[in-house]
């Protein structure tokens, strides 16, 4: 197997945005209709938040309504404890993570989720990593420059997946689940073997609750409360299969760990980690917000139901694009469109979709639409499952008016 070229991924920022093979031909070329053309439409989604992290608050939601019990009190108090393990326990429950996976809160958000399974587990076997936009990439830098693993890189740019099938799971490997900064996810786990030598490192921080994660095909899962239940970041989850844990119980790496990393005692895992005894202090705080996140996904009804408002919400966005000349997804494959991340492409000059996602935070009708600052230009909108369907469908026309608006700004 080779590696491909470790070139930086997608367009630098100051290129025209990518058009695909499919693109659909604008109307009028560099003149579309001036903004009077397009009114001002009327009603503006009764939520403005559309950003892919952190995402909106579940609908409903009030800081005020928090249990504050917990707080002001140790972590490691009875309600504390019980707080932590209830997170935990709700957890597995929603996601249907196995009864013999753990699951742990851990420092520092997704990122210290992810590359604590990658210090803890790395180095027994050689090393698969896949990037096909931003964070994939970010997980590339740390296995070649951190850990100075030489790892198979399997490259694509924005828009693209990597040839799945070229993977070799005899190695470890790392992968994103949802590529967020592209809105290119894998479309299911069939291409994992069950019975693979190495393990699966999962990213699943922006498809965890919004898309079905198949645990047996995945060793490493991580996510943060950030993304699709609009919790607050601060804390990772951790989840680890029993060939993880074996992993980690027969394997000492070669490099340092620093504290927070640490996940192994004498050869033998720390079970109270996941159990709620975090490795240090959380914020008791953001563990309220994410009890009340969880609950809110069950009143709904749990985790399909999760998946259809991702899935409805990005239904109406892509009708939107199908009906709409001068957009088109990033993503090229239909069935690798994220339904969370969604991210678009705008024909036109590189600044005007910066300028159309100025122009609806100023009218108060979007915030935070503009593609991740790696990644080319154009937008991106959160279908998660705390956005309202009706928000998505209340804001495509103001992207009509932005889109013709901008050409005049
Ligand atoms: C795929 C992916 N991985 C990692 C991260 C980093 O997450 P955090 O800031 O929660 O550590 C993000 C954040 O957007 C992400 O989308």
């Amino acid at each position: 197997m080779t590696a491909t070229a470790p070139a930086p991924l997608g367009a630098p920022a100051g290129h025209s945005a990518p058009r695909h093979p499919e693109a659909k031909t604008r109307t009028s070329a560099g003149g579309t209709s001036a903004a009077g053309e397009v009114p001002r439409p009327v009603t503006r989604p009764a939520r403005p938040h559309f950003s892919s992290g952190p995402c909106a608050k579940r609908p409903g939601y009030a800081l005020c309504a928090l249990p504050t019990d917990s707080l002001g009190r140790s972590h490691r108090s009875k309600i504390g404890k019980a707080r932590l393990r209830a997170a935990i326990d709700q957890t597995r429950r929603l996601l249907r993570v196995p009864d013999d996976y753990r699951i742990g809160i851990v420092p520092a958000s997704d990122t210290g989720a992810y590359e604590m399974a990658m210090w803890t587990l790395l180095g027994a076997r050689p090393v698969t990593a896949l990037a096909w936009e931003s964070f994939g990439e970010g997980w590339v830098t740390d296995a070649v420059k951190q850990l100075r693993l030489d790892p198979v890189v399997l490259r694509a740019d924005y828009g693209e997946l990597p040839d799945l099938g070229a993977v070799d799971f005899a190695h470890d490997v790392l992968f994103t689940w949802n590529g967020t900064t592209s809105g290119v996810r894998v479309p299911d786990g069939d291409w994992i073997p069950d019975d693979r030598q190495g393990l699966t490192l999962c990213d699943a921080t922006s498809a965890a609750f919004a898309q079905p994660l198949p645990f047996a095909k995945l060793d490493v899962v991580t996510f943060s409360w950030q993304k699709v239940l609009g919790g607050e970041g601060a804390h990772g989850v951790l989840i680890l299969s029993p060939r993880a844990v074996a992993r980690l119980e027969s394997h000492t790496p070669p490099w340092p760990l620093p504290k927070i990393f640490r996940l192994v005692k004498g050869g033998k895992l720390i079970e109270g980690i996941f159990a709620g005894e975090t490795i240090n202090t959380p914020s008791m705080l953001c563990v309220e917000d994410y009890l009340d996140a969880l609950a809110w996904a069950e009143s709904v009804g749990g985790l399909e139901a999760l998946c259809a408002r991702a899935d409805a919400n990005f239904a109406a966005l892509d009708r939107w694009v199908a009906s709409t000349p001068w957009v088109s997804h990033l993503a090229r494959m239909p069935e690798t469109r994220s339904n969370t991340s969604v991210c678009l492409v705008v024909d036109g000059p590189p600044e005007l979709p910066k300028t159309m996602a100025a122009l609806l935070e100023a009218e108060g009708v979007a915030f935070d639409i503009g593609a991740y600052r790696d990644a080319p230009p154009g937008l991106r909108i959160w279908c998660g499952a705390t956005v309202e369907t009706a928000d998505i469908v209340a804001l495509t026309p103001w992207l009509d008016w932005a889109f013709h608006a901008a050409q005049e700004a």
